[in-house]
């Protein structure tokens, strides 16, 4: 299973291509800043805002070492990195988008407090109790062992340490639309309810701090997605979804604000503390 969802995600020369777009928009490659990349490195709902939202409430002691799980291309890494002065690792299983996520890191001159690398969070190459927080950001729907993905992130966290969630999750609907960022089709689409996830969490023995259903705020921020890609006929941003997603972009305003209109899906914030 993981092989397609590799497939889904990896798309060839992805750096080459990311590196051309930059030159495109008229950035220099070896020379960038965060906000330059707001258009393709947050894989996402609400961007960059949702990930800066998340850590509001969150606290961490300095010097803090932080997971990203499935780090895409590394956004939320880079920017948290920044927000909260603490150090980044992040495992993803596309390497077209580790080695993506490592160039972006270089060309924003973070690669002293972020680092990536290829691997599954269902195996994570890491001691138990090394890092103060595990960042699990749109990922789990990918995944169907879900209880061994949460095994993993309560073992490598420290005593104390906390899981920050930011997740779809399966709503009372089964009328989903296809594609959405994830999957191309039902295939490699694994959501879950909230309840469910929320059993296999406590039954690890992590403790509820915070949890916010934002389907509502989703929705809307889908909605806008939709109306902009719909204006935009001319002058298109080089650093867009598509260069990452390819022509399934199209459809993810259209489809994700239907979905979670139509209630087939849920999105929801919570951080978890390992005791
Ligand atoms: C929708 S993207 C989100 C990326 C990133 N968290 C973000 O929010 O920008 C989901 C990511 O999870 C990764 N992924 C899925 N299953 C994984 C697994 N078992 N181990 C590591 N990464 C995984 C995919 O390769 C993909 O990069």
């Amino acid at each position: 299973m993981e092989s397609k969802v590799i497939e889904h995600y990896n798309s060839e020369n992805l750096t080459d291509r990311i590196r051309q777009a930059i030159i495109d928009a008229g950035k220099d490659p070896s020379d960038l800043q965060i906000k330059d990349l707001a258009g393709i490195d947050q894989l996402h709902t609400g961007g960059a805002k949702a990930s800066l939202d998340l850590f509001d409430h969150v606290s961490f002691p300095e010097k803090a070492i932080i997971f990203d799980a499935g780090c895409g291309i590394g956004g939320s890494s880079r920017l948290l990195s920044k927000q909260l002065n603490c150090k980044f690792i992040g495992v993803d299983l596309a390497d077209e988008f580790v080695n993506a996520a490592n160039f972006l890191t270089r060309a924003t001159h973070l690669e002293k407090q972020v680092k990536f690398q290829q691997g599954s969070v269902l195996d994570l190459p890491f001691d138990t109790d090394t890092f103060d927080g595990v960042l699990c950001q749109h990922i789990l729907m990918n995944i169907s062992d879900k209880a061994l993905a949460i095994k993993e992130f309560y073992r490598i966290l420290k005593p104390g340490g906390k899981l920050v969630l930011h997740e779809i999750t399966k709503g009372e609907s089964d009328n989903i639309q296809f594609p959405v960022p994830w999957a191309a089709q039902e295939s490699i689409s694994f959501l879950e309810p909230w309840d469910s996830l929320k059993d296999i969490l406590l039954n690890q023995g992590f403790q509820c701090l915070i949890e916010k259903d934002k389907s509502q705020d989703a929705m809307t921020w889908w909605e806008k997605v939709n109306a902009f890609s719909k204006k935009k006929s001319q002058g298109v941003n080089p650093l867009n979804p598509g260069l990452i997603f390819g022509t399934n972009s199209k459809f993810f305003g259209k489809n994700m604000a239907a979905n979670f209109r139509n209630q087939s899906i849920c999105l929801i914030e919570a951080v978890y503390k390992k005791s």
